[in-house]
């Protein structure tokens, strides 16, 4: 039997973005969907803020939230650039995607810089893709510009703000080893 941190290693480094092109039309079931979202509740925060919300979009909710993206694009787009091919593709990966979650935090800036809370939200979506790779979910974590225009949308409350969008899927994709240059690179040892 493979120990824990084979288990967790293999996990962590399996786990790929996988985009909506790639979902097959499978139904994610709600019960999936909820046991990805509570390993978000797991995550370390600061000041026990726990500043990580989610809006799940399923259903005809996905494909309205879609078209409200294509048409922020449309919006905010001059016309001499806008693209037919990508106010399409922006409703296109809504339908490819069984569910998509969007990953908004809820600051406290009485309490703490906003960064702090932004970091705990990372580690809620990072346990989540996690989760989701162990229960063979592909997903991936999207921040286009235009997220910045969903609060009224979202009905965002005082304070809370949108950091991107987690689309969601089965998918059929082979397994992708992650393109990264050598942790020695990236650390300094301190220990003179
Ligand atoms: C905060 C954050 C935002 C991201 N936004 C996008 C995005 O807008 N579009 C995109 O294609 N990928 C996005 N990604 C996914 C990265 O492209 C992906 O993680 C990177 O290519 C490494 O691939 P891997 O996740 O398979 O290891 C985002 C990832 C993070 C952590």
């Amino acid at each position: 039997m493979d120990s824990q941190i084979e288990i967790l290693s293999n996990i962590i480094k399996r786990r790929r973005s996988i985009f909506p092109v790639s979902y097959t039309s499978q139904e994610i079931p709600v019960e999936v969907i909820e046991k990805i979202l509570e390993s978000a509740n797991y995550a370390p925060t600061h000041k026990m803020t726990q500043p990580w919300r989610f809006i799940v979009y399923r259903k005809e909710g996905k494909t309205k939230l879609g078209l409200e993206l294509a048409r922020i694009y449309k919006e905010a787009t001059a016309p001499e650039k806008f693209l037919q091919k990508k106010y399409d593709s922006i409703a296109e990966k809504f339908d490819q995607s069984s569910c998509v979650l969007a990953i908004n935090a809820q600051l406290h800036p009485e309490k703490l810089p906003a960064w702090e809370e932004v970091a705990a939200l990372a580690c809620a979506v990072q346990n989540m893709s996690l989760t989701a790779e162990a229960l063979n979910v592909g997903a991936y974590w999207s921040s286009p510009d235009t997220i910045s225009e969903l609060g009224a949308f979202m009905e965002l409350k005082e304070n809370e703000q949108c950091f991107g969008l987690f689309y969601m899927g089965y998918h059929e994709e082979e397994e992708r080893t992650a393109v990264r240059t050598p942790m020695s690179e990236k650390v300094k040892w301190v220990e003179e």
